[in-house]
């Protein structure tokens, strides 16, 4: 390779059978064997990246005199018209040519002869790829963790507008003690804030510069690997060329990141779809996020918040399917790992399109504010209260356990609520009961009563709002 890198002649260092690696071969896969190895229809996505790393390389090469000025000059703009093709659509991508790196050096070469052939040299494929891999994984956190913090708006804006409305908290999905609709949006935003903070973990393990690490062992020529991360606006070099050319814990790292915040939305849609059942009734979805069914003229079907929680096993089946091919990997590189962008880049795509989708169902979503109220009244979901009552008369707390489910019982064998005991009624279950006992069950008081940090009263909420609010800001200064 070398010695054609001194020669004109621009098709030289191609070998006979076309492919850039051909020199040593006599025979070539078959048609069918080359495209069961061709990543292409995957990793041309990566075209801008590619791009990117080797105007960086030349440039590099360039200022240690492995290249001349010429050369790459010739490169660089030999690379902008390469990408000005992909970009207006008019480049033909050849599935021959393996992927992108074959793609794009091979369009180079045909542009500009010699210098083109020029370009890869102290690099090898291996520390390539992994640099595209990194600067795309880096991209691809940034652009979700934008799209978090829109959800994060979204869930911020509801739990203000709809401040104070009550409605049943649960447990075991059984009514439990009545919460601040407020509180239960912003039990989501916590876990999207959790979410960003995974994103910039996995952007940066991303933002570090394999490239220079060439094949698995380094290289002769004198690269200078700081100036190829700084071009690139990557913060570091790795340190251990073997690890580098084999390493995707950054792909395992952004794709985790995708299987939280997948399982997060599909939690938070399998709300969506139990509030908006008839029995349910606590919010309306919006039209435009429902579909009718073609039999029933009646239905109106919350499909996207299904299909999100649908969506779920395929991320969680990219996480598995990339850990998979790592699992019992030598060192260095190996041919397994081509199989890592199509899990990672469909993670990273279906993440998106449903947080997209979500953060449009909880703007346009209305909350049927009574059908909550008239849920958190019933259920006896003010008894944790009234034996809290009956504790601050005196009464021993398991005692007052026992007194009060005698009178949830009573109250369901004779068809009454708590709320319409009268006070004679209550003082034939103990005599500690005042005539103020009832007060104790209102459920506006039950909730304001829970005032305890992170709790559900009025004001600790409008403090969890206030600190929501800052966490946003700083996350989008990020
Ligand atoms: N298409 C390959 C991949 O995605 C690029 C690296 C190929 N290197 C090699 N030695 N075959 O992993």
């Amino acid at each position: 390779m070398a010695a054609d890198l001194q020669n004109n002649n621009p098709t030289s260092f191609a070998a006979p059978n076309g492919a850039l690696w051909g020199g040593r071969f006599e025979g070539r896969p078959s048609e069918f064997l080359q495209e069961y190895g061709a990543s292409l229809p995957i990793d041309k996505r990566m075209w801008q990246e590619d791009i990117q790393g080797s105007q960086a390389h030349a440039t590099m090469l360039a200022q240690v005199g492995v290249l001349s000025e010429d050369d790459k000059a010739a490169i660089i703009d030999g690379l902008n018209a390469v990408a000005a093709d992909i970009a207006a659509g008019n480049f033909v991508f050849d599935i021959n040519d393996e992927d992108i790196h074959m793609s794009v050096e091979k369009s180079l070469t045909a542009r500009i002869g010699a210098a083109g052939g020029r370009l890869h040299t102290g690099r090898s494929r291996n520390d390539q790829v992994a640099l595209d891999a990194h600067l795309i994984a880096r991209k691809m956190a940034r652009e979700l963790h934008a799209k978090v913090l829109k959800l994060r708006e979204a869930l911020l804006g509801r739990a203000e507008q709809e401040f104070g409305v009550v409605m049943p908290g649960y447990t075991h999905l059984q009514r439990a003690q009545p919460v601040l609709f407020s509180h239960h949006m912003l039990a989501y935003y916590w876990m999207f804030e959790r979410d960003c903070k995974r994103l910039r973990t996995a952007y940066e393990a991303a933002d570090v510069c394999p490239l220079g690490s060439a094949a698995l062992a380094g290289t002769t020529y004198p690269l200078d690997r700081s100036l190829t991360a700084q071009l690139l606006g990557l913060s570091a070099v790795t340190p251990n060329s073997m690890d580098s050319v084999s390493d995707r814990d950054f792909m395992c790292d952004l794709v985790y990141a995708c299987a939280m915040t997948q399982m997060h939305l599909s939690r938070l849609c399998e709300e969506l779809v139990l509030w908006s059942s008839g029995e349910f009734g606590f919010i309306t979805m919006d039209d435009t996020y429902s579909t009718g069914s073609s039999i029933m003229p009646q239905k109106k079907n919350p499909d996207f918040a299904e299909l999100t929680r649908g969506k779920t096993g395929r991320v969680y089946g990219d996480l598995v399917t990339l850990l998979t091919v790592l699992k019992g990997l030598p060192l260095a590189y190996n041919k397994d790992m081509q199989e890592d962008k199509e899990p990672t880049f469909d993670a990273v795509d279906t993440v998106a399109n449903a947080l997209y989708a979500v953060t449009g169902m909880i703007q346009t979503m209305r909350v049927n504010k009574d059908r909550m109220r008239t849920g958190a009244e019933g259920g006896f979901m003010c008894a944790t209260d009234l034996a809290d009552y009956l504790v601050g008369k005196g009464m021993p707390f398991r005692e007052a356990h026992s007194v009060v489910g005698a009178m949830v019982l009573w109250c369901e064998k004779n068809g009454r609520i708590l709320q319409s005991l009268s006070a004679d009624e209550l003082r034939t279950f103990s005599e500690f009961f005042d005539d103020d006992a009832l007060e104790a069950v209102d459920v506006e008081k039950v909730v304001a009563k829970r005032t305890t940090q992170g709790g559900t009263g009025h004001e600790p909420v409008q403090e969890q709002l206030n600190l929501a609010k800052e966490r946003l800001t700083k996350d989008c200064a990020w």
